[in-house]
């Protein structure tokens, strides 16, 4: 799912997640209108794939309440994959009706940030998402799990690459296709990816999975880096940085995609994505956001 056949040429695939986990930490509500048009812009750059929304409780997430109208309304390109957050089974009937592409399910590594950002131990929330990972199949749409807090917790400290790879084999066990390593905090180090990779290689190659990394002490390009030098091919990024997540407190955007696409040209490799569209949907949201802001 990450690109694998095309690693021979070089290609890079970068996920655009701005449009969801940048505008989910924003607390004041940006309009269905803004968001639609960022993310147009964004599907003009030719992104693989476009984080459009979640499917969360909109008592957890305000911001992201309207996923359902965002689907309805922007234009999909083809090429790219359109891809939602989904919870639990209610989610998953919302992002079934929304015709999303693809379903990202979110558990973590750590109990702090499993109760705190879904409201149940990890136990518990891996066994909410058999039935999403069934529903998913069944619809024929790819399931991309994501595991927060694989380097540190905002809630528990530091978080042993051991726990992250347990989390990592229940996920796939339950039938994820792809699976991304979130590093929540954008606290990690370069020696902590490879500590990470470590630890997750015996049981999943770095190739097949995608990296997550927030960039709160600005080492994400840096742990980039890292993550190529083992493998990695697939990694997610924020249009402008922007973005958090509301039950980390303090953590920062995720790697600012303008930033990734110049380190991972400059290294060699092909993306696809055309930096001068991402640039226009970078200015786009930032006035936005600015204007929210003023
Ligand atoms: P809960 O409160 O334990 O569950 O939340 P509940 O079943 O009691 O539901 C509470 C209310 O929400 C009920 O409404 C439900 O109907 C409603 P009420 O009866 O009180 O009127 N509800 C829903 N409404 C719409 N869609 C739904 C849905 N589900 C319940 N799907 C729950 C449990 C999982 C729902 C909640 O904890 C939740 O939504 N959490 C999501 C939090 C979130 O989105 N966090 C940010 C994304 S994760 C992230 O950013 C990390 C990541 O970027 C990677 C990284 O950086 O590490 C992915
Ligand atoms: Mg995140």
């Amino acid at each position: 799912m990450t690109g694998a056949s095309r690693d021979a040429l070089g290609f890079v695939r970068v996920t655009e997640v701005g449009p969801r986990d940048g505008l989910q930490n924003e607390t004041r509500i940006v309009s269905t209108a803004a968001k639609v048009a960022f993310i147009d812009l964004l599907s003009a750059a030719h992104f693989p794939e476009i984080e459009v929304s979640s499917f969360v409780s909109p008592k957890w997430v305000p911001q992201l309440g309207d996923a359902s109208d965002v689907f309805a309304r922007i234009q999909r390109r083809p090429g790219t994959i359109y891809s939602a957050l989904v919870p639990n089974e209610r989610g998953m009937d919302s992002a079934l009706a929304a015709r999303v592409d693809k379903v990202a399910i979110f558990a973590a590594a750590s109990e702090g940030f499993s109760a705190a950002n879904t409201g149940g131990t990890i136990q518990e929330v891996l066994a909410r998402f058999v039935r999403v990972v069934a529903s998913a199949h069944a619809a024929r749409l790819p399931v991309r799990a994501y595991v927060s807090c694989v380097v540190r917790c905002p809630y528990d400290g530091p978080v042993a690459p051991t726990a992250v790879r347990h989390v990592v084999e229940q996920l796939l066990a339950l039938g994820a296709d792809e699976i991304d390593l979130g590093e929540t905090l954008g606290v990690a180090e370069p020696a902590d990816i490879e500590r990470l990779y470590a630890e997750v290689a015996r049981v999943l190659r770095p190739e097949r999975t995608t990296l997550h990394l927030h960039n709160t002490n600005g080492r994400a390009l840096d742990n980039a880096r890292a993550a190529l030098a083992l493998g990695v091919r697939s990694f997610d990024s924020s249009a402008g940085g922007i973005g958090g997540c509301p039950y980390a407190p303090g953590a920062r955007g995720n790697v600012d995609t303008a930033a990734l696409l110049a380190m991972l040209a400059s290294a060699g490799y092909e993306t696809g994505v055309d930096g001068g569209a991402v640039e226009r949907a970078i200015s786009s949201i930032t006035q936005v956001l600015r204007a929210d802001a003023s």
